[in-house]
């Protein structure tokens, strides 16, 4: 691995001016909605919460929002700005001059009642979703960022150990403005059913140094997929590259290509991995 400093997490703040993630899920989420004006916190008043099902394995990503975020004509609005951020805010971080990183965010939603990632899995119902990335096929040369759009409490956020086998459990209390870096691949991290209350809206992605990327086997890349959807871990299909030197993203290593809008791959019924988070 190229950069061990990555693995230890680290919270930072950003300019929410500039990148307005909370008004465009907002736009994307209630523009057409009886009351546009409700806050992201209080979208599980809406009529089309109150069907929402519990998440579990096998009905992850698939409640109304999350159709409605991943369907949306005005996603494309949102991916510019996210690759916008990922270029100002998150590319420095990292050493290389090249870094594979997710083509689009995993939106999630914690709605009361309710976990943002399966319920039942992780083999411990206390911490429910307990996971790492790892267990999902994700490489071990990835490194998340989790970007909440409301006020995080201890019942609908992120639950995360400090180092692998640490198991020092501790919520993620950020709000927006402010995004966590977390070696995700190795972890643990789970949920809790949301019993205080507000909704949770957030969205994740993974970035990794492009050094890191070629040690791994093409065979492995090509065989490996994520769990549900099975979206392969290659450019194209969970990856985007982005070049420092000119500030573009592509779709390929050997074709220089900007991205401005989604290929059509994405741009209906796109939903990333149950467990890619
Ligand atoms: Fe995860």
């Amino acid at each position: 691995m190229k950069q061990t400093a990555l693995t230890k997490e680290r919270v930072f703040s950003y300019d929410t001016r500039r990148f307005n993630f909370a008004e465009l899920i907002q736009d994307i989420l209630l523009a057409d909605m009886a009351d546009p004006a409700l806050s992201l916190e209080h979208i599980h008043r809406l009529d089309k919460a109150k069907s929402s099902h519990l998440l579990t394995f096998a009905s992850d990503q698939n409640l109304y929002f999350h159709n409605k975020y991943y369907d949306s004509p005005k996603l494309p609005k949102l991916l510019a700005a996210y690759r916008d951020f990922v270029s100002t805010v998150i590319a420095p971080q990292f050493a290389d001059d090249q870094l594979i990183v997710q083509a689009k965010p995993t939106f999630r939603i914690h709605l009361p009642n309710n976990t943002a990632i399966p319920s039942d899995t992780g083999g411990d119902p206390s911490r429910p979703g307990l996971h790492c990335d790892a267990d999902y096929n994700h490489p071990d040369v990835e490194f998340n960022f989790w970007v909440p759009f409301t006020q995080c409490l201890p019942d609908n956020t992120l639950h995360l150990e400090s180092a692998p086998g640490k198991g020092d459990f501790r919520p993620m209390l950020l709000n927006n403005g402010q995004v966590l870096r977390f070696w995700g691949a190795r972890c643990m991290h789970h949920n809790k059913i949301n019993a205080q209350g507000p909704t949770r809206v957030s969205f994740d992605f993974r970035v990794m140094n492009k050094s890191d990327w070629d040690a791994i086997s093409p065979t492995w890349r090509e065989r490996v997929a994520t769990v549900q959807r099975r979206i392969k871990f290659t450019l194209g299909n969970y990856y985007m590259l982005y070049n420092k030197n000119t500030q573009r993203f592509s779709h390929h290593e050997t074709v220089e290509e900007t991205i401005s809008l989604p290929k059509p791959w994405v741009a209906s019924g796109y939903a990333s991995s149950v467990m890619a988070r």
